[in-house]
């Protein structure tokens, strides 16, 4: 498909998932449709991901902000979560997986939930895929400083980056935001210092296959020269 080089892949690979709402309102659908089209699609490409051979892939699916949106959309949206979370066969699952995110205002039975998932080994060299839920960056950086601080870490880069919540996982390489908003919404911010960012107009629920492969190879077109000539 396209003009990928299979051997020029990201590292690691992220998304915001954004434009469920706007993809429902244009079909005159209610906006959780949007989001259980966009679950869909958040599946299909993370097999895609999965199957291209590439090691990370981060998603960004529910914000600390997010809890501002009216009740009955986030009433749906946990509800969703949570049966997802539940559905994953933590005996049979082939990857890593974590859900990574702020506690707060997560009720008992999803924390649990999370708990599960996040028991499941952590094995080097195979797909490891993080689940931003109830996340905010600048919450794990503060949340990271007073770790080292717990930890009785010195203060430098390296032990400040082991207490972001992906450690051990490389920074992102290629960050895709969907719907065409050009912002990172408190997205990972020290993690994609150094990313490429593709913001298509795509909205998330129309996300294909062939979409990845157009931003994997615009990524691939980028010239990525980290501040050197
Ligand atoms: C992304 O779609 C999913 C979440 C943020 C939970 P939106 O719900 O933000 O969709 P739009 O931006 O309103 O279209
Ligand atoms: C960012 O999308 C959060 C997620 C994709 C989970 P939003 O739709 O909430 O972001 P803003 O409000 O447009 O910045
Ligand atoms: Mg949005």
């Amino acid at each position: 498909m396209g003009n990928v080089i299979f051997n020029k892949l990201p590292n690691h690979i992220a998304f915001i998932l954004d434009g469920n709402g706007r993809w429902a309102k244009k079909l005159g659908l209610s906006r959780t449709s949007g989001h259980l089209k966009g679950i869909n699609t958040l599946k299909n490409i993370i097999k895609e991901v999965k199957n291209l051979g590439i090691k990370y892939m981060s998603v960004y699916c529910f914000s600390v902000e997010n809890f501002d949106r009216p009740k009955e959309e986030v009433d749906f949206l946990m509800d969703k979560a949570y049966t997802e979370f539940k559905k994953i066969d933590l005996k049979k699952i082939d990857f890593n997986i974590r859900i990574i995110g702020e506690r707060t205002r997560l009720d008992s039975k999803m924390l649990e939930a999370i708990d599960q998932v996040n028991s499941t080994s952590f094995i080097e060299d195979r797909f490891t895929l993080f689940v931003a839920f109830n996340y905010s960056s600048q919450l794990e950086i503060v949340n990271a400083a007073k770790e080292m601080k717990s930890r009785k870490l010195a203060f430098t880069k390296e032990n400040f980056e082991k207490c972001l919540y992906t450690y051990p996982a490389p920074f992102i390489d290629l960050l895709v935001r969907t719907s065409h908003e050009q912002r990172l919404s408190n997205f990972m911010l020290y993690q994609a210092s150094y990313a490429e960012l593709y913001f298509p107009k795509t909205l998330w629920p129309a996300f294909t296959k062939k979409c990845l492969y157009r931003a994997l190879e615009e990524y691939q077109n980028r010239d990525r020269r980290f501040g050197k000539l």
